[in-house]
């Protein structure tokens, strides 16, 4: 009797694979694609099955189209020469109907249809491939070159050949966000198809303190990722007048403001003194003039309400 079972199962067993597989269970699965320009880009794709299924499927051809398009730009029979576009090419050309895109441009973008047929049929996907540009590592630089403290100066921070717009953040020293104060001009290029933007955003002072530098600023891209960053100090003009008598100004400043404050403070606190001692004095009198040992007063409470017993 276990023997007719063990046999039965391992029929059945065999037979499942088989029986899975050719009921086009199958599924092709595209993920949305952003590529880097004159990057590879990964077009990634699956072919989701039951465990038992997938060692059996192998791929026959895929064609790539572009959505409105006839012809594809991309086609390759397995085991026959490619056609098309030769930036493309399958990944692995048994299994994975993943595909690579070298040097990719910005008119690779768009909607397309995945077309992929296999031993066990065939399956179209869609799929999009959007394309961004990496911005260059910021540069920096300050107008006037050097500075004097206390003086006007503007800071700029410049990013070139991203795509699309992003966006350029500063802090100072102290990591506060300065970014309100800036000024971003963004100039977009499209020379034959290549698209970029460069980035310039001015920080302006019209009296700018040293102590507040190293300047930071941050690049973003448009998805609000960052892309790069630079610390700048200003140039100080050291050693002028003006230097020196700036920074006594500062510390009698804040020495003055100091004393100020405290003079301000104690001032307060004696009138409050005054004032509570009058309150006291002023509410305990006519308790104690009213004072009939008939009732009972409550002495805390400075409107003379009376509680009652019970
Ligand atoms: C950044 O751009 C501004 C405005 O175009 C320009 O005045 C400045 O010199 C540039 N700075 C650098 C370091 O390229
Ligand atoms: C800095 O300020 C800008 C504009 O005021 C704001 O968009 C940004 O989120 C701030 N960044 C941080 C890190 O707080």
């Amino acid at each position: 009797m276990a023997s007719v079972i063990v046999v039965v199962l391992a029929v059945v067993y065999l037979f499942i694979p088989a029986v899975v597989c050719t009921e086009d269970l199958w599924k092709l699965e595209c993920q949305p694609t952003v590529g880097i320009a004159a990057q590879t880009t990964d077009i990634r794709c699956s072919i989701r099955c039951p465990i038992k299924c997938s060692g059996h499927i192998e791929l026959v051809g895929v064609a790539l189209t572009k959505v409105k398009q006839e012809k594809p730009v991309f086609e390759h029979i397995i085991n026959e020469t490619p056609s098309g576009d030769p930036r493309f090419s399958l990944v692995n050309p048994v299994k994975d109907p993943s595909l690579q895109l070298s040097d990719t441009v910005f008119s690779d973008e768009g909607e397309y249809e995945y077309y992929v047929a296999t031993n066990m049929g065939e399956k179209t996907e869609r799929l999009s491939i959007s394309v961004i540009a990496k911005y260059r590592d910021p540069v920096t630089n300050s107008w006037p070159e050097s500075v004097t403290d206390g003086g006007p100066v503007d800071l700029y921070c410049n990013a070139s050949d991203g795509y699309p717009a992003g966006t350029i953040h500063w802090f100072d020293k102290s990591e506060n966000n300065l970014t309100i104060n800036s000024i971003m001009t963004k100039s977009i290029k499209d020379t034959n198809g290549s698209k970029s933007v460069a980035l310039s955003s001015k920080l302006p002072f019209k009296s700018i303190h040293s102590i507040l530098a190293p300047f930071r600023c941050v690049v973003f891209n448009s998805k609000f990722v960052k892309e790069g960053e630079k610390t700048f100090q200003i140039m100080l003009k050291w050693g002028s007048e003006q230097e020196h008598s700036n920074t006594r100004n500062i510390v009698a400043g804040v020495m003055v403001i100091g004393s100020l404050t405290a003079g301000l403070l104690f001032a307060l606190l004696f009138c409050r003194r005054r004032s509570v001692q009058n309150v006291r004095q002023a509410s305990a009198q006519p308790i104690l003039s009213d004072y009939d040992p008939g009732k009972t007063a409550d002495p805390d409470l400075e409107t003379g309400t009376e509680t009652g017993t019970d």
